[in-house]
């Protein structure tokens, strides 16, 4: 077994046992939270390049169809996966990559300044409010759903951070995916759907080419 390999059942491991971040107040029925500190090592699962094989960023990224100057809020950035190439493809847009995890938060920082990529942001969100410094066309949650506590409240804050006409898309593991968290903390499309309902948005768009997940659009219903 080589060390990449290893290091990600350690991880898998790690993050199965639930290494506490602790219970939120309201936690939303399904919620998986554990520690994404030590951004570096996490680096190499997420920004393994054989996650491109079934993440297909460039036909997620496509499927979105972004104006040239975007406002793109990458939440539950992690180390940067998406939010480098949305910069990359919104030189003139701007990209919040957002996260609870100061690690991680450093990390995108950094990658930022390494990468040459002046139209990222990393900012350091609350379990709670994703703390964005301005209203966005897109907000993007990848692999976080099933992270968020209190999504009801959480989902409901955020249609504030849309402009006018602003989506919301969600990707997330299919419960199917042989990649993914433990399959107790996956969380179905149904539920997401019916969640987001709840919290006030319509669907508008569901993807259908990614192998592992779902992928959802959501805008907020109108009344
Ligand atoms: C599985 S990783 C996904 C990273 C990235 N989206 C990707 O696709 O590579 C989940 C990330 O969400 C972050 N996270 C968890 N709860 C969060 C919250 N309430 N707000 C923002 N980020 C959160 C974690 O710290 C972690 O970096």
């Amino acid at each position: 077994m080589n060390r990449s390999s290893l290091l990600k059942i350690v991880l898998i491991l790690l993050s199965c046992a639930g290494l506490s971040a602790g219970p939120a107040a309201a936690q939303s029925p399904q919620t998986h939270q554990h520690s994404f500190g030590g951004a570096e090592q996490w680096a190499q699962i997420f920004d393994d390049p054989k996650r491109d094989a079934w993440q297909k960023p460039h036909e997620v990224i496509q499927a979105l169809a972004l104006k040239p100057d975007a406002v793109i809020a990458d939440i539950g950035s992690g180390t940067g996966y998406f939010s480098a190439r949305f910069a990359n493809m919104v030189p003139k847009g701007r990209v919040y990559g957002v996260d609870t995890e100061p690690d991680m938060v450093k990390y995108l920082a950094e990658r930022a300044k390494r990468e040459g990529l002046k139209n990222i942001t990393a900012v350091t969100g609350a379990p709670g409010d994703a703390r964005l410094p301005e209203k966005a066309d897109l907000i993007i949650m990848v692999d976080v759903f099933h992270h968020i506590a209190d999504r009801a409240r959480y989902l409901k804050k955020l249609q504030g951070s849309l402009k006018p006409g602003g989506r919301l898309a969600i990707i997330d593991f299919r419960m199917d995916s042989p990649d993914g968290p433990p399959k107790s903390a996956r969380i179905t499309p149904d539920r997401v759907k019916t969640e987001l309902k709840g919290a006030g948005y319509a669907l508008i768009q569901e993807h259908a080419f990614l192998p592992n997940q779902y992928f959802l659009i959501f805008q907020p219903a109108k009344l």
